[in-house]
């Protein structure tokens, strides 16, 4: 049983890649590809931390509205996650999950995506990565799913977001400065602790999670209540 004060599902914008980058002389996609590097490093560490989820924001459904080159560079950096992290996350017992309207990606992607999902359903950590998520979007889908149904209510709306099946998200954390949700985890965030860090997301670490996660633990959570 995890202790009260013990983030069981974080969820992080992992925002900065382009600022890293700049900040170097170097293209945006070398701010991005370190950008996976840190993803990399921080599912290794999750080991004994008490996260039972950490979802991840990718690609937003805003950000097909980037340049078309550097959309394919994230595409691709997907696909080269995906190849090369796979069988970790299986020998490390890492549960893929996806959400967001995934199945309009490259007919690639969703056939790696598939076989990945499969491949790790057995896992008992779950990592969750939002690609072309908008939680606008998911929350009118789960609304009409819900009124199809009969009553639209928040427990039967619930019911129909993507992270139906995931502890309810503790702690957000938001990289590189900005204060905004940007479409994110809207109706999960309700109760949920928010850290923002200036730490630009190439550069953050398994050691900042762990100083969010103190944080966190002496953060005082009402949920309405006194
Ligand atoms: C924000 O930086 C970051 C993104 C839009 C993409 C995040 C994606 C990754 C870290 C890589 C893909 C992830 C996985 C799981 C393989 P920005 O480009 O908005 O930075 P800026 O605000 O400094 O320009």
């Amino acid at each position: 049983m995890p202790e009260e004060n013990q983030a069981r599902h974080v969820a992080i914008i992992m925002d900065g890649n382009g600022r890293w980058a700049k900040r170097r002389g170097l293209p945006r996609a070398m701010g991005h590809k370190r950008g996976v590097e840190a993803v990399r490093k921080l599912v290794r560490s999750l080991e004994g931390t008490g996260i039972e989820c950490l979802t991840l924001y990718a690609f937003s459904t805003e950000n097909w509205k980037r340049p078309e080159e550097e959309v394919s560079d994230l595409m691709n950096l997907m696909r080269s996650f995906i190849r090369s992290d796979l069988e970790e996350f299986v020998a490390n017992g890492v549960r893929l999950k996806i959400v967001g309207d995934w199945r309009a990606l490259d007919p690639d992607i969703v056939a790696m995506l598939e076989d990945a999902l499969e491949r790790t359903a057995g896992g008992t950590r779950t990592v969750a990565v939002a690609l072309n998520y908008g939680a606008q979007q998911e929350i009118a889908a789960a609304a009409r799913a819900a009124a199809e149904e009969g009553e639209i209510t928040p427990e039967a709306i619930e019911r129909h977001l993507f992270t139906a099946d995931l502890p309810p998200v503790d702690l957000l954390i938001r990289t590189s400065g900005e204060v905004r949700l940007s479409n994110f985890l809207l109706w999960q965030m309700a109760y949920a602790e928010m850290i923002f860090v200036d730490t630009l997301w190439p550069d953050f670490g398994p050691e900042d999670l762990r100083k969010a996660l103190d944080v966190f633990a002496k953060r005082e959570r009402r949920y309405g209540g006194r």
